[in-house]
């Protein structure tokens, strides 16, 4: 953990300052600085219910969605606010209407609702799910990249690819793969759960369908801040999960897409509005954010090395695939499991009941080969690493 400088002065992270917290990735972690202005949000909204919805939302609505856009290079009336990536892909496939008989490619490395998604899209309409398999340990992209699209078909109608892979913690070379899918005439939904706040982002200018963000994992921002980016050829079909109450309007975007998504009914939305002030408070304490992501991929790649060492390991995917996160698969003796069960959940329970380490044990591609997966953000620092390192060696 970061110390702080001013004894005085409250942690600006509300971690637990006696855990060695390695799992930024999860869920995040948001500092108490953001959380005072949610706060402060949330207590005015219940000074006076009826102005905070009905005078304030709409323009502080559309300031921060105005905030996000900036900050992700994206056209604002292509953006909508969304609870967490998972609504968000819920939320193309709850609107899409793809042609029956053909085919959703997926990758092995995609995250489990993702898939469960997909699953259930394909199923109501009769469309078969592909699953293309990237090797993991990978070499380079170019082995990415061969799997991916030797795995399409003339049949193919929509791909779903993760910007940052969850179990493995790789970068897809989205930039190679999107204009190639997008010549064959596939749709491209990327899942870009971990990259705002870990990779630098342009998104008008990838060449995705779709893009499905979380701000809550690497922005920083309170739990429940996500959203979905559209491009504008299929703004006309897009609808949301709930129907909104289409009387309440955006003031500076009052496109027909932003009066479906508005109002999908009363609820707190404290954790959108505190977007812009999690942008700011983290680049007013670290600098701004370009600065804030290489120093967070470096300390995640000084960790790995660390780590790989001490293990007697290599790394499994190569730097220019690697951001703020990194999988390692575990040698034996810790790939072997216990009796009667799978070895890792139990192993990052000793890890956190014994050394006091929060760090992900994730078993893929199956419960007898686990990785392990490290996070990097300003909270972290080098000695975290080697501290994680001992402990695996003391088990
Ligand atoms: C790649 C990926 N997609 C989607 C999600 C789901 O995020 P959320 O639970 O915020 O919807 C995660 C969460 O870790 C993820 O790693």
């Amino acid at each position: 953990m970061t110390p702080t400088t001013n004894a005085a002065e409250e942690p600006f992270w509300l971690l637990d300052p006696a855990v060695t917290f390695l799992n930024h990735g999860s869920f995040g972690a948001c500092p108490r600085p953001v959380m005072a202005v949610q706060e402060a949000l949330r207590r005015e909204m219940e000074a006076n219910p009826v102005l905070f919805f009905g005078d304030g939302l709409a323009p502080r609505l559309d300031d921060a969605l105005a905030c996000l856009a900036e900050f992700l290079a994206a056209d604002e009336g292509n953006l909508l606010f969304m609870s967490n990536a998972t609504t968000a892909v819920n939320t193309v496939f709850h609107s899409l209407r793809l042609p029956a008989g053909g085919e959703i490619l997926l990758t092995n490395h995609v995250y489990p609702a993702v898939r469960h998604t997909v699953m259930a899209a394909a199923e109501a309409v009769g469309l078969s799910v592909v699953e293309a398999r990237i090797p993991f340990p990978l070499r380079d992209a170019g082995e990415a990249v061969q799997a991916i699209l030797a795995a399409t078909t003339p049949r193919t109608a929509m791909a779903v690819l993760d910007h940052v892979t969850s179990p493995t913690a790789l970068i897809l070379p989205l930039e190679r793969l999107l204009p190639a899918l997008r010549a064959q005439g596939i749709l491209t939904l990327v899942d870009g759960a971990h990259a705002p706040g870990m990779i630098p982002l342009r998104l008008e200018e990838l060449g995705a369908d779709f893009y499905a963000g979380n701000l809550h994992k690497w922005v920083c921002a309170p739990k429940g801040a996500g959203f979905l980016w559209i491009d504008p050829r299929h703004h006309g079909t897009m609808r949301p999960l709930v129907e909104s109450n289409r009387n309440i309007r955006s003031r500076r975007c009052d496109t027909e897409l932003r009066r479906r998504f508005f109002w999908t009914g009363t609820r707190d939305l404290s954790s959108w509005l505190t977007v812009p002030a999690a942008l700011r408070i983290l680049q007013e304490r670290y600098g701004p954010w370009p600065g804030i992501m290489a120093a967070n991929r470096a300390l995640a790649l000084e960790g790995r090395d660390r780590l790989a060492a001490a293990l007697g390991i290599e790394a499994a995917a190569p730097d220019e695939l690697t951001g703020a996160m990194v999988s390692l698969p575990l040698p034996p003796p810790w790939r072997w499991p216990e009796e009667g069960e799978s070895l890792f959940l139990p192993l990052q329970r000793r890890l956190q009941s014994k050394f006091a380490i929060t760090v992900p044990i994730i078993p893929w591609p199956d419960p007898d080969h686990p990785l392990l997966r490290i996070s990097a953000h300003r909270h972290n620092q080098a000695s975290d690493y080697h501290r994680l390192a001992e402990a695996l060696l003391a088990l």
